[in-house]
């Protein structure tokens, strides 16, 4: 006779079933130990007494699918998030960006988007408008619709403002936005150049041509075979030389960092996509930035 967590964990199993047969979502990928406690804490919450009662209502109803994908996605997010890895992308990276007449970004797993504002401040500060696209991507359609409004509560930019600073910004954060009721709203002009979207990491197509990709405590809650899938996704979508940021307790393996990869900073999950040729890893920075300077110049 199976325990009650047995049966439990047999009914979480066949719910994701379910869900990969209607939705095309398979749970499987994510690691076991905090998938199954964020799905208990959905359920404590849910109104129904087990998933088995849960299982025709999520099957049935995209609405109740929805409140589940949300409770099992953990989207905590803030602004300048590790700000010393936001003063890298500030101090080193963002001037390679600069050589370049246009730059593409993807932020895989953007949440709420605060991740994505705050790239769009640093683009901003130097100088680079209408020269970036920033296309910030997440699987959970309920926090790309907070992203794409930019409204964000008042009591978080305290913390957002000192974030900012320690990051190495100069400026007034609160110019950034406007109040209204308790809330703040993000300029228009930074969201100009950000493009919301739903993307499954698991299933779907990498986007092309980034010269920076930033997907940042996500692979955390995937199995390694899965976490090896989205490096090989950010591996076709970066151009030779771009740059591939993950999250602090996310690194790439000595396999990959020795093939394709050189680490770009230290203590960080800072990586640089290596040139077919490694001993020409320089050269289309300073070229662009020749022919960037040749047509303002000669
Ligand atoms: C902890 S948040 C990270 C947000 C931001 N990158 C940061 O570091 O502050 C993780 C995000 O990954 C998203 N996510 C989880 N599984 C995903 C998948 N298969 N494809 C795309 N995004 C996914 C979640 O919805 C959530 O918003």
């Amino acid at each position: 006779m199976m325990n009650s967590e047995e049966i439990l964990k047999l009914e979480v199993r066949l719910l994701c079933e379910g869900i990969r047969s209607v939705y095309g979502y398979d749970f499987s990928d994510y690691s076991e130990a905090s998938f199954l406690r964020r799905c208990k804490l959905w359920l404590s919450n849910s109104g129904f007494s087990s998933f088995s009662e849960a299982q025709s209502r999520v099957l049935r109803d995209p609405v109740t699918f929805e409140s589940l994908l949300h409770g099992i996605t953990v989207n905590v997010t803030e602004m300048f998030r590790d700000p010393d890895f936001f003063m890298v992308l500030r101090q080193k990276i963002i001037p390679y960006l600069q050589t370049y007449p246009f730059i593409k970004i993807w932020l895989a797993g953007c949440s709420t988007g605060e991740e994505a504002y705050s790239m769009a401040i640093l683009l901003h500060e130097a100088g680079m408008q209408g020269r970036y696209r920033i296309y910030a991507t997440d699987i959970n359609e309920r926090v790309l619709q907070q992203a794409k409004d930019g409204i964000f509560p008042i009591w978080q930019m305290q913390s957002y403002s000192q974030s900012y600073q320690a990051a190495g910004g100069t400026a007034c954060f609160s110019d950034y936005y406007t109040e209204a009721y308790g809330h703040t709203i993000f300029m228009p002009e930074l969201k100009k150049d950000l493009i919301f979207s739903q993307h499954n990491l698991l299933i779907d197509a990498e986007p092309g041509e980034m010269n920076l990709i930033l997907c940042r405590n996500v692979l955390i809650y995937f199995k390694p075979e899965m976490k090896d899938r989205c490096i090989a996704l950010f591996n076709r979508a970066l151009v030779s030389g771009g740059f591939l940021c993950l999250g602090s307790q996310e690194s790439l393996s000595t396999r990959e960092l020795f093939s394709l990869y050189e680490k770009f900073a230290p203590h960080r999950s800072i990586y640089r996509k290596k040139y077919a040729n490694a001993s020409t890893s320089e050269l289309p920075c300073t070229r662009h930035y020749r022919s960037a300077r040749r047509g303002v110049g000669a």
